[in-house]
C-alpha cells in the first residue's frame, strides 16, 4: 500500500515515534483488556509492527491471562504515551489470534534468542520453580513452542491527546468515518 494511503493517525504516529530518538521504550505500549468478571486489566507490551494498514502485532505467552481475557472478550485499548512529544494516544479495537503458520514462524525468528528463551519459562503468574528458573545458558536455535502467540489488535478508533503551549489539541479518527480527522475539545 502506498505511504499517502496510510490513515492520517499513521503519519501523526510516525512522527510521534521519530522524535522519541533511539528509547526502546518508544515501542512500548499499554495493553487492557477485560476479564470474565468485567474488570479492566493492563500491562506492557511491545509494539511489534503493523499488519496492513491499522492493526497493530503483539507477541505474548498462550499461558498468560490477558489470553484468557480475550477468549471471553475480544475488545481491548492501546495507550501509547511519548514523553518528548507529551503525545497521548489511544487506540480502541478488537484483538484476535494470528494464526499464519508462516507469518508466525517468521515473527518468531525476528526475536533474539535470550527474548524467545522466555518462552519456555514457567507458566507467567505461578509461583516460581527455582529449579526451572536456575539456568543462566541460553540454548540457540529454539523452535517456537505451541505457547507463542502473536495476537492482531484491530484498531478502530483513535483518540489522539497533544499537550501544546497555548491551548492542548485532540483529534479523532474513526474507522467507520473512513479514518476521518475531527478536531475536539482536549
Ligand atoms: C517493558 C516491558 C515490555 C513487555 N513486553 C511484553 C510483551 O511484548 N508481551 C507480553 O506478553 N508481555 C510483555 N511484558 C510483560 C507484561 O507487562 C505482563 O507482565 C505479562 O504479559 C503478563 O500479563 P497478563 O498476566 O495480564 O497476561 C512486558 C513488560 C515490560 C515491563
Amino acid at each position: 500500500m502506498l505511504e499517502n494511503n496510510l490513515p492520517g493517525w499513521r503519519h501523526d504516529l510516525k512522527s510521534s515515534i521519530r522524535k522519541e530518538g533511539e528509547s526502546p521504550s518508544k515501542r512500548w505500549v499499554q495493553l487492557a483488556t477485560v476479564n470474565d468478571k468485567n474488570e479492566p486489566r493492563l500491562r506492557t507490551v511491545v509494539f511489534r509492527g503493523w499488519q496492513q494498514d491499522s492493526s497493530m502485532i503483539i507477541f505474548t505467552d498462550r499461558r498468560s491471562e490477558k489470553i484468557k481475557h480475550l477468549k471471553s472478550n475480544p475488545n481491548g485499548e492501546i495507550l501509547w504515551f511519548f514523553l518528548t512529544g507529551k503525545t497521548q494516544y489511544r487506540f480502541k479495537g478488537e484483538i484476535h489470534e494470528l494464526n499464519e503458520l508462516i507469518d508466525n514462524e517468521h515473527y518468531w525468528n525476528t526475536l533474539s534468542e535470550k527474548s524467545k528463551f522466555s518462552w519456555f519459562w514457567g507458566s507467567p503468574g505461578e509461583k516460581i520453580n527455582k529449579k526451572f528458573q536456575s539456568t543462566n545458558e541460553i540454548p540457540p536455535n529454539l523452535p517456537k513452542p505451541e505457547n507463542f502467540v502473536v495476537l492482531k489488535f484491530e484498531v478502530d478508533s483513535v483518540d489522539l491527546l497533544k499537550l501544546e503551549k497555548t491551548i492542548h489539541r485532540r483529534y479523532l479518527w474513526k474507522k467507520n468515518n473512513q479514518w476521518k480527522k475531527i478536531e475536539i475539545n482536549p
